[in-house]
């Protein structure tokens, strides 16, 4: 193989980053602590709440990882053993995992077929039986799958009517809007990813938005060890150690800088695959039923009919011989061997999505080059099944 891996989303650095990290080198100030967090939680907080909504009290706390902040989010919301937590089964494990350390139970809700998020019909089909049942669940996790917004309005609504704080799991949605308001805004709390493959990176770290500053200092003491105030080491909690570095902050305040930038490349990587596919009434390209919701692109899917062996598996084997990575769909919860004994409540969109959907090369440093090699492998693909079809 010798032509160069092309990536399922690659880590973008615009330039400014070293430079970031240089003053911290220069300053000493190599420690989960420092200007550049600072300065990073003031630039994501300025970037979050850019269109006017929101308050002064809105606070952000840069973590170690975006899994960090949703564990985070439910110890500040109270959840404790024996609790039950409502989350999206079409998701990353890391959504859900946090559920399980606070000994909790997480009941799984499927999806609808417009954003592929969580079923505001299913949400409530599970709050109504978990209630009959004798508990209500204590919390609930709804995802922007893929950078795309979930159906804030109905789901916070259904939410509201229960009295049910949401955690917004953002980490692939920075950038995204629902009615012009930023993705991680919405939750009573919400959660941002800065991993490798997120729309910007520090390399590895995470946030966690808050409605108030006292939340937000709440959400440091836990990550900082939970010290008393006191001269030597006193605690009466149990802490964590969650806090980002100030050098990964320094490379988050150089990626901020080309945050849009990116999020307009992501967007472009879609409209490539849109116009790409436009003739195909085999292959769909997954994209916002409505003016109203904007989204990243974070990552492009595509999911095909399955018809004449258009399988979203024998394309990826296609690409990867191509050495282009693509990847399935996150495996819903409700079927991982983990969870088998959590409870469900769907009628099948996840499952079905995860065996045909496909996500493609989305990176916002994708090249000409690449694109083209990329549309090669694709038409090559399609060309052959044809082929087969003819004979
Ligand atoms: C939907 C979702 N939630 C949570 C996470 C966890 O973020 P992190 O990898 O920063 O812990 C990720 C990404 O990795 C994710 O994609």
């Amino acid at each position: 193989m010798n032509q160069p891996k092309i990536w399922l989303s690659s880590p973008h650095m615009g330039g400014s980053e070293q430079k970031y990290i240089n003053q911290a080198f220069d300053q000493n100030w190599i420690a989960p602590l420092g200007p550049n967090v600072n300065g990073f939680e003031e630039d994501l907080k300025k970037y979050l709440f850019s269109t006017g909504h929101g308050s002064k009290e809105n606070s952000i706390a840069a973590l170690s990882s975006g899994t960090a902040a949703l564990h985070l989010a439910l110890i500040l919301l109270g959840v404790e053993r024996g609790d039950e937590v409502l989350c999206q089964s079409l998701t990353f494990a890391a959504s859900a995992n946090p559920i399980v350390y606070q000994g909790a139970t997480p009941v799984f809700v499927d999806s609808e077929a417009e954003t592929l998020n969580i079923s505001p019909e299913h949400l409530e089909e599970a709050i109504c039986s978990r209630i009959t049942k004798g508990k209500k669940p204590k919390a609930l996790i709804a995802v922007h799958l893929y950078g795309m917004p979930y159906k804030v309005e109905e789901i916070h609504s259904i939410a509201a009517k229960y009295e049910i704080p949401v955690i917004e799991d953002s980490a692939e949605a920075l950038g995204s809007t629902y009615n012009g308001q930023k993705c991680g805004t919405f939750g009573d709390l919400a959660i941002l990813s800065f991993n490798g493959n997120k729309i910007i990176t520090t390399s590895g770290g995470g946030a966690l938005v808050t409605r108030t500053a006292e939340m937000k200092e709440k959400a440091v003491f836990l990550a900082t060890q939970a010290r008393d105030v006191a001269p030597h080491y006193q605690h009466s909690h149990i802490g964590y150690n969650y806090r980002m570095s100030n050098i990964c902050a320094g490379i988050g305040r150089g990626q901020m800088e080309v945050l849009d930038d990116h999020v307009a490349k992501r967007r472009e990587m879609h409209q490539f695959y849109q116009d790409f596919f436009i003739n195909s009434d085999n292959v769909k390209v997954f994209s916002e039923p409505d003016e109203n919701i904007f989204s990243n692109h974070w990552l492009t899917i595509i999911e095909l009919s399955g018809k004449n062996s258009l399988t979203s598996e024998a394309l990826r084997k296609h690409l990867e011989k191509e050495n282009i990575e693509s990847r399935p769909l996150w495996k819903p919860m409700h079927l991982q061997p983990v969870f088998k004994d959590a409870p469900f409540y769907g009628s099948g969109i996840a499952s079905a999505a995860f065996e045909r959907g496909l996500c493609l090369p989305s990176g916002s440093n994708l090249r000409e080059a690449e694109k083209e090699r990329i549309a090669n492998a694709l038409k090559g693909f399609f060309e052959e099944k044809k082929e087969k079809l003819e004979i």
